[in-house]
């Protein structure tokens, strides 16, 4: 299982200082906002970049932005491993899925909370992860919505059945007290920011996040 940590909760002014302080992260999980499909607006490819100057861990960008068609391949040539975008603000998400691919990059699709994932079963193999948000996007600190734990399940169910190596991505409202049943559900990657950065020692809480998937007796699905 891997624990990527949200810098949305870390201190902006002092971002490479707080990246530092979580070592043990399986990657930086990056939320880029444009306060349209979202209302919140955050960072952009100038603070990816500078990010990617500083640091080795993995990029794994989140893109809650209109059109990310248009404007996600730039994150992969910018040297992010993985991209997110929406599959509901997406125009051609297999053309633009096979477009980040080709950057080298990991394909991710995100998903609403009220957005199932049946629609999209077909297309499955056209990406490395899904991205099971389990808040409204948007912003950090807010609670768990238990209601998206059968979305999961089915999710690892369909993987699965597939017998393909996809990660299914939590986020949003991740802490040591919900993170039991996203695992038991089938999820296999964590993204935490206000419980890593809200934490007094960062990086011990991404070691205590990681020792609950140990305590399932899991490495990964
Ligand atoms: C919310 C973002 C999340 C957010 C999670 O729209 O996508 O990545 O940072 O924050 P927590 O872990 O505090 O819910
Ligand atoms: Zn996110």
């Amino acid at each position: 299982m891997r624990i990527t940590p949200s810098i949305l909760s870390a201190d902006f002014a002092n971002l490479q200082r707080d990246i530092e302080r979580i070592p043990s992260s399986d990657a930086l999980h990056i939320d880029v906002m444009d306060n349209h499909f979202v209302p919140n607006l955050t960072l952009g490819l100038p603070v990816v970049e500078a990010i990617r100057a500083i640091t080795q861990h993995m990029l794994d960008i989140h893109l809650m932005i209109a059109d990310p068609d248009r404007w996600a391949p730039a994150y992969a040539e910018a040297g992010a491993e993985s991209v997110s975008f929406h599959v509901e603000a997406a125009h051609a998400p297999i053309r633009l899925a096979r477009e980040l691919r080709a950057l080298g990059a990991r394909a991710s699709l995100g998903l609403k909370p009220a957005t199932p994932i049946e629609p999209y079963l077909d297309i499955l193999g056209e990406f490395d992860q899904i991205l099971i948000m389990t808040v409204e996007p948007g912003f950090g600190g807010q609670r768990f919505l238990d209601a998206m734990l059968p979305k999961i399940r089915r999710t690892r169910e369909a993987i699965a059945a597939r017998g393909t190596d996809i990660w299914i991505q939590v986020d949003g409202g991740v802490s040591e007290s919900t993170i039991d049943q996203c695992i038991e559900a089938g999820a296999d990657t964590f993204v935490a920011g206000s419980a890593v950065f809200g934490a007094e020692e960062p990086d011990a809480m991404v070691q205590a996040l990681r020792a609950h998937g140990d305590k399932f007796g899991r490495c990964a699905h």
